[in-house]
């Protein structure tokens, strides 16, 4: 039976011609349903990059990548943006919510977008608001929490709908070691109900918090293990035959900024037109009025509502 996720041979190179960069180098990988995978490599490695392959963010060179069996390439724009809201749940470094939204109002939103009924929207952002422990931090703004909360937040938007795939980027990156603990135990969870967990860190600790550890240097995959659970921290540096030892992981941290990338806008942006058929509730869905997001528009028609997004129609 075919994996979940199968990449062959794919190689990602950014700004062909002479100052061209190969960020993923004939990369092969293959995960199956319900694996928790962390990739890891040091800065630079090819790590986003991979994980924006793996998200349909972005196109490859060459190279394939078959999910559910399906040739992603072969896919329209909708389809993929499809894919993106329904089957991967992304979460970053730097959180990207949206600060004039409460915390409730952040997970109701993708749900809007995807023509959710008010009612059921209530419930599924509640749900998981709850999953992740914020229950009585529902009216907060992001500024008004703390950064493990608010990480907790974009999990809680991540995991509504239950997404099959959860990509995490360093979503550790700009938490202390208690508010880690947390985001780790709720991916673990997340895994343990089923869901495939794929986790991107240059952290051999969080790493160690996997099933299975992808080693990645100068774009292409050194090593591929199991990891048994038992492993001490200088046993999974030996394993994962990093060839960078843990000072170089020292200073990476600190070399991050919180400014959101195309991939991240590009993973909470619907492309395609959303109908929002008529229901009790219909005239509540105010995008305008509710929440104040650039370039969105609506057309309130008859029985449903056009959500015209990013300046799209
Ligand atoms: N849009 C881009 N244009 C040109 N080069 C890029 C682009 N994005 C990434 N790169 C380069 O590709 C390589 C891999 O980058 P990538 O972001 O995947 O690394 P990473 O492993 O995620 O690093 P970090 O741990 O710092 O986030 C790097 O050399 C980087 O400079
Ligand atoms: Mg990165």
């Amino acid at each position: 039976m075919a994996s979940l996720i199968e990449i062959r041979n794919m190689c990602k190179i950014y700004n062909p011609g002479e100052n061209e960069v190969r960020a993923l180098d004939h990369v092969s990988l293959s995960i199956g349903k319900n694996e928790f995978v962390a990739i890891i490599g040091h800065s630079g490695s090819g790590k986003s990059t991979l994980m924006n392959m793996l998200g349909c963010l972005d196109v490859p060179t060459s190279g394939i990548y078959l999910l559910h069996g399906s040739d992603v390439s072969l896919m329209t724009d909708d389809e993929l943006s499809d894919i993106r809201n329904k089957e991967i749940g992304f979460i970053f470094q730097g959180f990207n919510l949206i600060a004039n939204l409460t915390a409730y109002e952040n997970v109701e939103l993708p749900l809007i977008y995807r023509g959710i009924s008010k009612r059921e929207r209530s419930s599924l952002a509640k749900e998981a608001l709850r999953k992740v422990g914020l229950e009585n931090r529902m009216d907060h703004k992001p500024s008004e929490m703390s950064g493990g909360q608010q990480q907790r937040v974009a999990i809680a938007r991540a995991i509504a709908q239950a997404p099959p795939v959860i990509l995490a980027d360093e979503p550790t990156g700009n938490l202390d070691s208690h508010s880690t603990k947390e985001i780790m135990n709720i991916l673990k969870t997340l895994h343990s109900e089923g869901r495939t967990v794929i986790i991107i860190t240059h952290d051999n600790d969080i790493a160690a918090n996997a099933d299975r550890i992808v080693h990645i240097e100068d774009g292409k995959i050194t090593s591929d293990s199991a990891n048994s659970g038992n492993l001490s921290r200088e046993d999974i540096d030996r394993e994962i035959k990093a060839g960078t030892s843990q000072s170089d992981f020292a200073n990476v941290a600190t070399d991050y900024e919180d400014s959101e990338t195309e991939a991240e806008t590009k993973a909470f942006e619907i492309n395609e037109e959303m109908t929002y058929t008529d229901e009790a509730d219909t005239n509540e869905v105010q995008k305008e009025d509710d929440y104040d997001i650039p370039d969105a528009q609506v057309e309130d028609t008859e029985n449903n509502i056009d959500l015209h997004l990013n300046g799209e129609n």
